[in-house]
């Protein structure tokens, strides 16, 4: 009996399904079905039964299980593969020791909660469970390994418009590789890549985004937001990780037909909140303001500054500030 099917039908017209109608569908017994329907409930789905009327599914955003991934899942091949966890220590080492094994392209594993998350410039992603959502992809992009960093732009992109569509109309991209809303972050990405000097193992974007919390601790209140406190209202982890999955392959097809960002640099600086804002570059050759212009097609930054020539930052040398704050 196909889960994905069974919950499917559950939770149609907010109605109650009986158990005959359940196992005439699916051909098997009334024990066949009530076994199911236990074991969704292991899993953590709400369902009702009622004598006489059946069955019926109750709508709860804050469930997040493999099931409930691959029910909204629309890709061909990012994500088909899903590793789910309750817990474990950072999805990005899976994903590393997935791909060592020998793991397809598009693998995806999304965890509740990491013990030992990991941010960029070896700083930790503090990872509790219930109300963010953890997850990386397995690529193998048949490119030289300096193409890769581009990957971390376009996953942005994909978590940007997933968001959009899910109701945050006016989050946008920090260069390189932040989302945000209301001037405060809303994900992170740490991209890691095994490779040799011409040719790449693999790349792991791993993604970290605050979905469900109603508050932070003071320290990271002044920049960091959430879904929730933005919308006012709960949103499903599994529905978000499907969209951005399903933004992410399109995008991704377009980014390996010149393994650079030509056919998305547009729509990439059409969220690019930096884009016409005077920023401050963090070299460490030396800082300096100036006017971002946008990304060009590697995704570097270009900076018009005060003595008006235009300046390319590269992201992996130099991070970009507003003058007025975070963004
Ligand atoms: C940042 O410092 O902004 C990047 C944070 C990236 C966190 C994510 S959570 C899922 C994946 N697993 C990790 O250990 N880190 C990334």
């Amino acid at each position: 009996m196909n889960k994905e099917e069974l919950i499917s039908l559950l939770s149609k017209n907010d109605t109650y399904v009986s158990g005959q109608e359940l196992c005439e569908h699916f051909g098997v017994s009334r024990t066949a079905i009530w076994k199911a329907i236990k074991q969704l409930e292991k899993e953590g789905y709400l369902i009702e039964a009622v004598n006489n009327k059946g069955y019926r599914l109750r709508e709860n955003d804050e469930m997040m299980s493999a099931t409930e991934i691959s029910r909204y899942m629309e890709t061909k091949i990012m994500g088909q593969n899903l590793i789910y966890h309750q817990e474990t220590d950072s999805t990005n080492l899976d994903v590393k020791r997935l791909a060592e094994e020998g793991a397809v392209h598009g693998t995806l594993v999304v965890a509740d909660k990491q013990t030992a998350g990991r941010g960029r410039r070896g700083r930790a992603w503090i990872s509790p469970a219930g109300a963010s959502v953890y997850m990386s992809l397995l690529l193998r992009p048949q490119c030289n390994p300096d193409k890769a960093s581009a990957i971390t732009l376009v996953s942005a992109l994909a978590i940007v418009q997933a968001a959009r569509e899910l109701g945050m109309q006016d989050c946008g991209i920090k260069w390189p590789n932040d989302v945000v809303a209301n001037g405060k972050k809303l994900c992170g990405i740490l991209t890691e890549m095994s490779a040799e000097i011409d040719a790449i193992h693999y790349v792991v974007p791993g993604i970290g985004i605050n979905v469900n919390q109603e508050t932070f601790d003071e320290e990271i209140a002044k920049t960091a937001t959430s879904f929730c406190m933005e919308l006012g209202h709960k949103v499903n982890r599994s529905k978000l990780i499907s969209r951005i999955l399903y933004y992410f392959e399109q995008d991704y097809e377009l980014f390996i037909k010149t393994y650079d960002l030509s056919n998305l640099v547009d729509k990439y600086n059409h969220f690019l909140v930096n884009c016409g804002k005077e920023v401050r570059v963090l070299d460490p050759k030396g800082e300096f303001t100036g006017t971002a212009l946008g990304v060009n097609e590697d995704g570097e930054l270009l900076v018009r500054t005060e003595n008006d020539t235009v300046v390319t930052v590269y992201a992996g040398e130099v991070s970009v500030r507003g003058i007025y704050g975070y963004v």
